[in-house]
């Protein structure tokens, strides 16, 4: 059956709103798609401050939905149900949405899905290029950095991830370290292009370890005390010291996902999928670098790889509206007692991953 959702996210810093159709035959299509940002707000404290986001939200939702209703030329008698981000996140801002959408609903009557953030993400191939499941699917961004398997739309087996920091914190925090605008990840890729990534050596850490978990705390520790004891030696930073370290950062950050990505690989290959698929989203998956590693091991190992369209990769509505249509095309629902939940893993039988992002719950 075709049906049109509204999709809200509010969980970090980015207000979202998007209607999004699933047509008779299961496809997606995107009527909107509004993001309003809320980078310049927090620029000036080098990271996301909670309470400045979750009041920017409540001041952004309702013209993001009313732009997101009238770009897509519909009204509210035209949507099917409201879908919103219920968690994991920044709990001011993931309120902020809830209770939004919790209001919408009541005013209109229209059914109210809470959805996993990271289901939204993780989703996301199937609005795009409508694959099946069982798929592979690394998120990395600048709160998450974890491998699942999507099995349904609430079915997901988590084979992994950070167990601190998420790598885009280390982009940002690296980029910090070296006097470089923000985010940090293009701007770090930027100068990795100028400079020799064997120049300085970097920790690849927990490839010692066996399965898919991942570090890289250490690998921030590692840049810091490299750029400590070029700038005690040398008096300050090159150019092309800056860049090399930029290189070689970028490099540790691509062999330790290239090796757990592989690792990843032979456990979801062991399900037998028909067509074996490898999916990525997440800001991080925007790098150059090492997008064209992961596809290179797609082609070695036998595996599709897919990453959506930048847009839809990094935080977003569609996705969100998307996974809604799926919850509630399976039968999910909840009514006006939905709750923000500021940590929500999407695989409960897994050990919980220890640490917490500064840019939200990791799950
Ligand atoms: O998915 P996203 O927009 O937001 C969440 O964190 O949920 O990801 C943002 C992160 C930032 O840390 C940013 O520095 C990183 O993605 N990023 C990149 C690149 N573009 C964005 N990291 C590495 N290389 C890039 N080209
Ligand atoms: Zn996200």
């Amino acid at each position: 059956m075709s049906r049109l959702f509204l999709g809200i996210e509010s969980s970090c810093d980015d207000t979202a709103a998007a209607i999004v159709r699933r047509t008779e035959e299961g496809h997606g299509e995107i009527l909107s798609n509004i993001v309003a940002s809320q980078t310049t707000l927090h620029a000036a404290f080098g990271g996301v401050v909670p309470e400045i986001a979750a009041r920017a939200h409540v001041e952004k939702l309702d013209v993001s939905v009313e732009q997101a209703l009238s770009e897509a030329g519909v009204g509210f008698d035209d949507l099917d149900g409201i879908a919103v981000t219920s968690g994991p996140g920044l709990i001011g801002g993931v309120l902020s949405g809830v209770m939004f959408a919790k209001g919408l609903s009541a005013a209109t009557g229209l059914p109210l899905i809470g959805v996993n953030h990271l289901a939204g993400h993780a989703l996301t191939p199937r609005l795009t290029d409508g694959i099946s499941y069982p798929y592979l699917m690394l998120l990395v961004s600048g709160g998450h950095c974890q491998f699942l398997i999507v099995k349904g739309a609430e079915d997901y087996k988590r084979l992994g991830g950070t167990i601190d920091d998420a790598p885009g914190e280390a982009f940002d925090k690296t980029a910090r370290l070296l006097g470089l605008p923000q985010p940090g990840g293009p701007a770090v890729q930027a100068e990795a292009l100028k400079g020799d990534a064997k120049a300085f050596r970097f920790p690849r850490p927990l490839l010692d370890r066996a399965g898919c978990d991942m570090s890289f705390s250490g690998l921030k520790t590692a840049l810091l005390r490299t750029r400590d004891s070029v700038v005690s030696a040398k008096g300050g930073l090159t150019a092309t010291d800056r860049a090399d370290l930029c290189a070689g950062f970028q490099q540790a950050v691509s062999d330790v996902l290239v090796e757990k990505s592989r690792r990843a690989f032979a456990e979801y290959l062991a399900l037998d999928p028909q067509t074996p698929v490898f999916a990525v989203a997440g800001g991080v998956s925007a790098n150059t670098q090492i997008r064209t590693a992961l596809q290179q091991l797609c082609t070695e190992e036998g595996l599709q790889f897919l990453a959506p369209p930048l847009a839809l990769c990094t935080d977003n509505a569609a996705m969100i509206a998307w996974a809604g249509l799926e919850r509630f095309s399976a039968g999910g629902l909840d009514d006006l007692s939905l709750s923000a939940r500021p940590r929500w893993p999407l695989d409960t039988q897994s050990p919980a991953l220890l640490g917490s992002g500064k840019k939200g719950a990791k799950a």
